[in-house]
């Protein structure tokens, strides 16, 4: 009876461990995106695609099931990936790494909404993507597969910004991913967007690559609305109390529908270089007047619209700082943006 029990308990511990394993190292495939596709419901669409995608070749015999696409990317009815490698994962999705023959590093984003969710999500993820091509600090979209809802794009280095902070050894580098953040930012907002979910691990800092910005699942076009405005004040009231503890990076006009700005972006963006200063303190050289008055503008992006500075001031204000530090320049290794 005794080994019987230590034989059960043992295995018990094996089979947890290799579930955790699954969970946080890789996962096979086959299965799991076999049965998500006996669930999907795609039609088989003509294969539209006029010449040959980049990516047709790295998913080679899976190429046929191509239904079209935009120039830029393509769309496949269905795939069903290899053995990939976790990267990360959120609230919407999971993202692996993804390495196919001859294919620059990919990263894979599963949608994991519920199904009727989910396709939807992908399809906006990619079009933002799309809509942000060649913007630097941007992952470029490569497929979208339909079946079930997947996004295949570019893969970044990089740990997330709070890593960084924890790691960062001079205030050079700080004050040069902070800036190269609102500049990345900057680009998104001239491109007609706003991000609306920019916190620490939505942001990737690499010595070598810089700052990359992923997930845009909550991105929207400057002008319309992420959320609907609530029923009455009391709803209002009620979903600004829920959510200050739960996402305290959405400042109050996304959380009251009002139509998306670049300083919804301002607000979340001031909380990082908030947190970045304070990381600082004490380590910065250089005119203290001029620290002062970086930090009461920091502050300042956690105010009311009118009175929150714009991407392009702190842009401004984070460079006359790092121009003042003796010794500041570009960190080596960096890149361009
Ligand atoms: N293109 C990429 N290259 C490398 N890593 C990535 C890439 N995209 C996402 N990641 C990693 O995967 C993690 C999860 O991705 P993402 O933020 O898109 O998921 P999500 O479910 O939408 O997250 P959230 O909970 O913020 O909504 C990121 O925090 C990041 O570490
Ligand atoms: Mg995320």
């Amino acid at each position: 009876m005794f080994v019987l029990v230590l034989l059960a308990a043992l295995a018990a511990v094996t089979l947890y461990g290799a579930w955790q394993e699954a969970q946080t190292r890789s996962w096979r495939w086959g299965c799991l995106s076999r049965l998500a596709l006996r669930r999907c419901s795609w039609g088989r669409w003509p294969m539209s695609w006029g010449h040959q995608h980049p990516a047709e070749a790295w998913l080679g015999q899976q190429a046929d099931e191509v239904v079209g696409g935009p120039e830029g990317y393509m769309v496949l009815g269905q795939w069903d990936p290899p053995a990939c490698t976790l990267l990360g994962s959120g609230g919407q999705g999971t993202v692996y790494a993804l390495d196919l023959p001859s294919a620059p590093p990919l990263a894979l984003k599963v949608i994991s909404l519920r199904e009727e969710l989910a396709g939807e999500q992908a399809r906006r993820e990619v079009a933002m993507m799309h809509q942000l091509r060649g913007v630097e600090g941007v992952p470029r979209v490569y497929v979208h597969v339909l079946c079930p809802p997947m996004v295949i794009m570019s893969r970044h280095s990089g740990v997330s910004f709070e890593a960084f902070l924890t790691s960062a050894s001079s205030p050079c580098d700080v004050l040069w991913v902070c800036a190269s953040l609102c500049r990345v930012l900057d680009r998104i907002h001239a491109a007609g967007l706003v991000h609306n979910d920019i916190k620490e691990d939505n942001i990737l800092v690499d010595r070598v690559e810089g700052v990359t910005v992923v997930d845009f699942g909550t991105m929207r076009q400057a002008g319309t609305r992420l959320l609907d405005p609530p029923e009455d004040s009391a709803a209002a009231h009620r979903r600004l109390e829920l959510n200050k503890e739960l996402h305290p990076f959405l400042c109050a006009e996304i959380l009251l529908g009002h139509p998306c700005h670049p300083a919804m972006d301002v607000y979340a963006v001031g909380q990082l270089l908030l947190m970045a200063f304070t990381a600082l303190q004490g380590l910065l050289s250089g005119p203290q007047e001029q620290h002062l008055h970086l930090l009461q503008v920091l502050q300042q992006t956690q105010d009311t619209l009118p009175l929150r500075p714009t991407m392009a001031t702190l842009i401004e204000l984070l460079e006359s700082v790092m121009n003042d530090l003796p010794t500041c320049g570009r960190p080596a290794g960096h890149s361009t943006h």
